[in-house]
């Protein structure tokens, strides 16, 4: 039986894509977020996982707002990235897991989600940020699924249905017969906004309630609309969302291994959590 091993959580803002290809990485504005993942890349190096689950955002590249999936889940023998307009340079493709996609998704689907099933996906810089940042000096190892959760066009999955979907996805991982060990990323958040009279909008009290509850109440978060959740984290503060679905992936109580939280990356509150799940 596969193995849930752990989740990491990560914001994903693309001037990271423009530090990493500066080298920036050791200058005082970047260095106490960089040094953030030092620690989790000693984990990744330890547990060694085979596969890698993406809860991530599209920001407009694979999916626009013509044809918007609520969930969307990949089942391609590759992801290739693109830009879509930051001007960051793009990752390698990402290798897939058809198999265990096609898993995931009949079992989503016997557990009443109705994910849109994606043999051809283009990933933006969600995963491909958080992939440089947890494997700087080769292409990420693991094979990956990305699970795309729609934040970008009303009206977005609640707090509480991005909380079952985790669960859903957690179910489907544990009922497939091989024996990979699974590592859950979630990418976006903490709080920002990007645009309109709250551009710049942080909400640290919030963010830092938010990462605790992900280990000792872990559905607080699905108390909240998607409204409040804007209100109280910004208009893209909402990626949140893909951490809440992160959590809700590891079974069970979890040990939290290492977190950091700086402020700011660009327009946004930047948090990391390395969350150990129970054997
Ligand atoms: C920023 C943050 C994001 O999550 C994103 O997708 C794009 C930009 C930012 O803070 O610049
Ligand atoms: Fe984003």
């Amino acid at each position: 039986m596969a193995r849930i091993v752990g989740g990491i959580t990560t914001s994903h803002v693309p001037a990271i894509g423009g530090a990493i290809a500066k080298r920036r990485q050791d200058e005082p504005y970047w260095k106490p977020f960089f040094d953030g993942f030092v620690p989790v890349r000693k984990w990744l190096s330890e547990v060694k996982p085979d596969v890698a689950v993406v809860f991530y955002n599209d920001h407009g590249l694979n999916f626009f707002l013509d044809k918007m999936p609520t969930f969307a889940v990949g089942a391609a023998p590759e992801y290739r990235n693109a830009d879509e307009g930051w001007g960051i340079p793009t990752l390698a493709p990402l290798t897939g897991h058809p198999e265990l996609s096609w898993h995931v998704i009949e079992s989503l689907v016997d557990d009443e989600f109705d994910p849109v099933t994606c043999q051809e996906m283009l990933i933006d810089h969600a995963v491909s940020l958080p992939m440089a940042l947890l494997w700087p000096d080769q292409p990420c190892p693991l094979r990956v699924i990305p699970v795309c959760i729609n934040t970008v066009q009303a009206p977005l999955p609640s707090a509480k249905r991005c909380w079952k979907l985790g669960q859903a996805v957690a179910r489907a991982v544990q009922s497939w017969p091989g024996d990979e060990k699974v590592l859950m990323i979630g990418t976006g958040g903490l709080s920002h906004q990007l645009d309109g009279e709250r551009a710049g909008f942080i909400n640290k009290p919030f963010d830092l309630e938010f990462m605790r509850s992900l280990i000792g109440n872990p559905t607080w978060a699905t108390q909240f609309s998607t409204h409040q959740i804007v209100e109280k984290a910004g208009t893209q503060g909402v990626e949140l969302l893909m951490w809440l679905a992160t959590r809700a992936a590891l079974p069970g109580a979890v040990t939290q291994l290492h977190t950091n939280y700086h402020i700011p990356i660009s327009n946004t509150a930047s948090g990391l959590m390395l969350m150990e799940a129970a054997a």
